[in-house]
């Protein structure tokens, strides 16, 4: 096997390649990184794997289709695990455009390079639950309508139309995996658990959205990984969606608490701050199609979070290095007039 994965020094990218190669997967003669290293993007997280002789980082963008056609048919890749994109909320609020371009235009470009391609594989799509939208009652199903609320999820969404029309209409053998919020080592820290981690650190604020009880629904990224590889096992039919969750869900208020608890700092670290506009109440994804065909997280979530927490206390060098500079200036220009207005007590929801 041959692969590529794009986005490979972001989080989930760099945590799929570093558990891929360090458990010598049988069948992987050549795993390709590539990633534009945007802000996002850190070639110190793949630090050590290029003695590897199957790995090669390739600093590229994925929405550059003659180079992306290029480097599949040089390398001769039979597997693509796409993860690369522009993944966060909040900055999709501020700008959507880079989201267009990386999440709708990148996914059509490695699509189109493995279009008709002899021998290729399988084309893995990381999608995620965000396409479903805000979920009141009960666990999105695949089947579930897509109802992106952000920016981001409707690039997400968008995408996820793209594979489907090239399953359908040329046959790619691609598929999506959509899996819920993500959580363990190598996060960006904008982010909200390695976001709250490294401030309750640094003794600052932990800036909580309206009223902190919005839902996410909590996937170890060890898990997410195995749960990547078991689906490309599966030789699933073009065009088939698998959800990924291990149902942890939780109240940001909630999981803030548990982050306190763990680091033994204060409560009133927490501060409630100005919502994000059209913020999902609740996500919870149905994972039953892919637990029917033998996949169970590993992971607990009590085991995760404070292996999470201790990774990050003694990586203090990883984020500080990443905290500093730019970082800061989008620090303050998304959360400095929000502190200015934030309170000790829970808003109402959406305030
Ligand atoms: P991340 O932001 O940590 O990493 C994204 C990576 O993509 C970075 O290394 C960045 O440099 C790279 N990248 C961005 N634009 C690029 C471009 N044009 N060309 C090449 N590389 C580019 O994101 P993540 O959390 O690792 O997410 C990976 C994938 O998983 C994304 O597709 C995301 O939508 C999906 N997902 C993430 C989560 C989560 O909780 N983190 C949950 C569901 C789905
Ligand atoms: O659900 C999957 C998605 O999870 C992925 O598709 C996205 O790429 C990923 O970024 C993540 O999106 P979220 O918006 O859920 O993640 P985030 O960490 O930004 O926020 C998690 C929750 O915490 C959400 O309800 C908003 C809240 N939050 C977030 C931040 C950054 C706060 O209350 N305060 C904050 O400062």
């Amino acid at each position: 096997m041959r692969a590529l994965v794009t986005g490979a020094a972001g989080f989930i990218g760099t945590n799929f390649v570093r558990q891929t190669l360090a458990r010598k997967r049988e069948g992987i003669d050549r795993l390709v990184a590539l990633d534009l290293l945007t802000y996002a993007g850190n070639y110190a997280n793949l630090t050590g794997l290029e003695s590897d002789p199957r790995f090669r980082f390739v600093r590229g963008d994925v929405a550059d289709r003659d180079r992306v056609a290029a480097l599949v048919a040089e390398e001769a890749i039979d597997v693509i695990v796409h993860c690369a994109a522009e993944t966060h909320v909040d900055r999709s609020i501020v700008d959507g455009a880079p989201f267009l371009v990386t999440n709708v235009h990148g996914t059509l470009a490695l699509l189109e390079a493995v279009r008709g391609r002899p021998g290729f594989r399988c084309f893995l799509h990381v999608s995620t639950d965000e396409v479903y939208g805000s979920v009141a009652e009960g666990r999105s199903t695949e089947s579930a309508p897509l109802r992106p609320s952000s920016p981001y999820a409707a690039s997400k969404a968008a995408a996820d139309g793209f594979v489907f029309a090239y399953a359908a209409t040329y046959g790619v053998p691609a598929v999506i995996t959509r899996c819920s919020n993500n959580y363990g080592p190598y996060q960006f820290p904008e982010k909200l658990i390695p976001l709250f981690v490294t401030n309750a650190l640094d003794g600052e604020s932990l800036p909580l959205y309206g009223d902190g009880m919005n839902v996410r629904d909590w996937l170890h990224v060890e898990d997410h990984a195995e749960a990547l590889w078991h689906v490309l096992g599966l030789r699933a039919a073009p065009g088939e969606v698998f959800n990924i969750s291990a149902e942890n869900e939780m109240p940001n208020r909630a999981l803030t608490e548990q982050i306190l608890r763990l680091l033994d700092r204060p409560a009133n670290l927490v501060r409630y701050v100005a919502d994000r506009p059209g913020h999902d109440r609740r996500y919870a994804l149905d994972p039953g199609k892919l637990r029917a065909t033998g996949w169970r997280p590993q992971v607990s979530f009590a085991d995760g979070l404070a292996r999470t927490v201790a990774w990050y206390r003694e990586r203090r060098a990883w984020w500080e290095a990443i905290k500093s500079g730019t970082y800061r200036d989008y620090y303050d220009r998304m959360y400095s007039g929000r502190l200015a207005g934030s309170s000790a007590a829970p808003r109402e929801p959406g305030v």
